[in-house]
């Protein structure tokens, strides 16, 4: 009698345990079957490289919209993740680099305010564009022998950031004499030689570089002639047409929506650095 008590009780202590190891077990799954149908519970992360030295598009600060980041750029990559249910993750990495980083797997998408053309087409598959550009170029206030871009073959010292198009247009385009172009990591650090009289001029971007002369006490010439327009997209590896559909439905309903327009001018006022 004794015996049989001894072996009930014991089953009776497994069944216990092996309830309370169960229920701790799904304790711990419960809360991903909710979303644990896609991909094991885990929400998905959306890893995203810029080149955070490109203000008003990105910039890095101490209280940023994403950490240190903030910029236009920075304003979409975080609507296309929040849209879309996933953590986002910015890494700073050198303008040069994001296509190589892109192919590598390092980041799902870049947005950098990156141009589209050919040349990166043929590595990367474009967004739909989000904004359009042209190339300016940034003078000292009293300089008044650099008139369009014709004007800078005249033996006068360049400066372009590398890998940006302007290094490109300037090299390639204008031909300008290699000893007479000065390659940078940072628009600022041009900006800030064409202001101490090392540089005579810088061909950047227009929105940037407005916001750089503006800064700096320095004038912007345009020509509207040789520098076209340039459409800035966001570039994911080819054949990612997953993540494409999802980054263009955002861009294409801020688009419609006025939001784009809506953020150029909220960070117009933005402190370049
Ligand atoms: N639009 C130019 C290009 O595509 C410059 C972009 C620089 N972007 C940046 N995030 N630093 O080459």
């Amino acid at each position: 009698m004794k015996k049989i008590f001894k072996r009930f009780t014991l089953a009776a202590l497994c069944v216990l345990l092996s309830t309370i190891m169960l229920s701790a077990c799904s304790g711990n799954t419960g809360g991903g079957t909710a979303d644990g149908s896609s991909s094991g519970g885990a929400r998905e992360k959306l890893t995203v490289g810029t080149y955070a030295a490109f203000p008003p598009f990105e910039y890095t600060t101490t209280n940023g919209l994403v950490g240190e980041f903030d910029g236009i750029d920075i304003a979409i990559a975080k609507k296309i993740a929040d849209d879309n249910g996933m953590d986002l993750e910015i890494s700073n990495i050198e303008f040069s680099g994001l296509i190589a980083a892109i192919n590598s797997g390092k980041i799902d998408m870049a947005i950098a305010g990156m141009t589209v053309n050919d040349e990166r087409k043929q590595n990367v598959d474009f967004s739909v564009p989000y904004y359009v550009a042209e190339q300016v170029i940034v003078v000292a206030d009293g300089n008044t022998d650099i008139t369009d871009a014709q004007s800078l073959k005249n033996g006068k010292k360049v400066g372009v950031v590398m890998g940006y198009t302007a290094d490109s247009i300037v090299t390639n385009d204008l031909a300008i004499d290699e000893a007479n172009i000065v390659r940078a990591n940072r628009g600022i650090d041009i900006v800030q030689d064409v202001k101490n009289g090392k540089l005579d001029a810088v061909v950047i971007d227009s929105y940037t570089g407005k916001q750089l002369a503006e800064k700096n006490g320095l004038k912007v010439v345009e020509d509207k002639e040789s520098f076209t327009a340039e459409e800035y997209a966001i570039a994911v590896q080819k054949g990612n047409t997953e993540l494409l559909d999802k980054i263009n439905n955002v861009l294409n309903e801020m688009l419609e929506s006025g939001q784009i327009d809506e953020l150029a001018a909220q960070y117009s006022e933005v402190e370049a650095q």
